[in-house]
């Protein structure tokens, strides 16, 4: 049995069918929903790929920065969308300079989409960029696939203490999913949402109201064993590479020919 937790979805935004939007429908809906009613005047994506869920920001925000690390989404969306700005290079160096430049334009940032380079080091990189950044007004944070073990560490091990501004934490906004598209035992997905409003000045608590499930595949997937080894993937992606096998990750590079 093969299956898309992606498609088909419903709805008036006259989304763009012919690009791979790498969420699910009940991510999609929310996506559209919440950019719809926030209506953000600046809105930063971190992670691009083929603009899924860019059409989305771009529609409802008044200007974007795009940043990522592949300068395939650039060549392949430029034309595309007037309001964007497309930053190639690693997100957790562009990000302060892009937050900068936002500042210096007297643009207002109301929205940031966290989807990039996933692993817990990473996210946590992404995620202190932000939250050490003095903002001027609330932005709303969505970080795609707090579902995913690693991903979930690195939102979870942010000391939120330190950042009296953050007045909302929530690893499963929207619920992520296991063994989806013939990923085997592996997790992915979810929401979880930040929100940060300068005139809030005390701790907030983390919640996760899905944790129980969380933890009970978490216990039947294949991250148990696969992300112990995760110090391996650089040696992997390099022999793949000498011996000119196809890799997932090369799908973020190449797209755009
Ligand atoms: C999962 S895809 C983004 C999917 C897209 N947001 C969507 O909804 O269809 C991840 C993207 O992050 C980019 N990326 C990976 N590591 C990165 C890094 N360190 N800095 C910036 N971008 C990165 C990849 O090139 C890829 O385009």
């Amino acid at each position: 049995m093969k299956s898309n937790i992606g498609v088909p979805f419903f709805s008036d935004f006259n989304a763009d069918l012919q690009i791979e939007w790498q969420m699910s429908r009940a991510e999609k809906y929310c996506f559209i929903h919440l950019l719809q009613h926030l209506k953000p005047e600046t809105s930063i994506e971190i992670g691009t790929f083929m603009g899924g869920s860019l059409q989305v920001i771009s529609k409802f925000s008044k200007q974007v920065y795009s940043i990522d690390i592949s300068e395939a989404p650039k060549k392949f969306l430029e034309d595309k969308f007037s309001n964007v700005q497309f930053r190639v290079g690693e997100s957790h160096a562009l990000i302060p300079q892009v937050l900068k430049e936002i500042d210096a334009n007297n643009q207002k940032l109301e929205f940031i989409l966290v989807d990039g380079d996933h692993t817990t080091k990473a996210v946590q990189r992404d995620l202190k960029a932000i939250l050490d950044y003095p903002h001027k007004h609330p932005v709303t944070i969505i970080l795609h696939d707090s579902f995913n073990p690693q991903c979930r560490k690195g939102i979870k091990s942010i000391d939120y203490s330190k950042y009296p501004h953050v007045n909302y934490v929530e690893l499963d906004y929207i619920g992520g999913s296991y063994w989806h598209n013939e990923t085997f035992r592996e997790m992915w997905g979810g929401f979880a949402m930040i929100t940060i409003d300068p005139k809030h000045h005390h701790e907030t608590r983390v919640t996760a109201s899905l944790n129980q499930m969380y933890k009970r595949v978490f216990w039947g997937s294949v991250h148990i064993f696969k992300d112990p080894l995760q110090f391996l993937v650089p040696f992997k992606q390099r022999l793949f590479k000498k011996l000119n096998l196809s890799q997932r990750i090369t799908m973020y590079e190449n797209f755009d020919k």
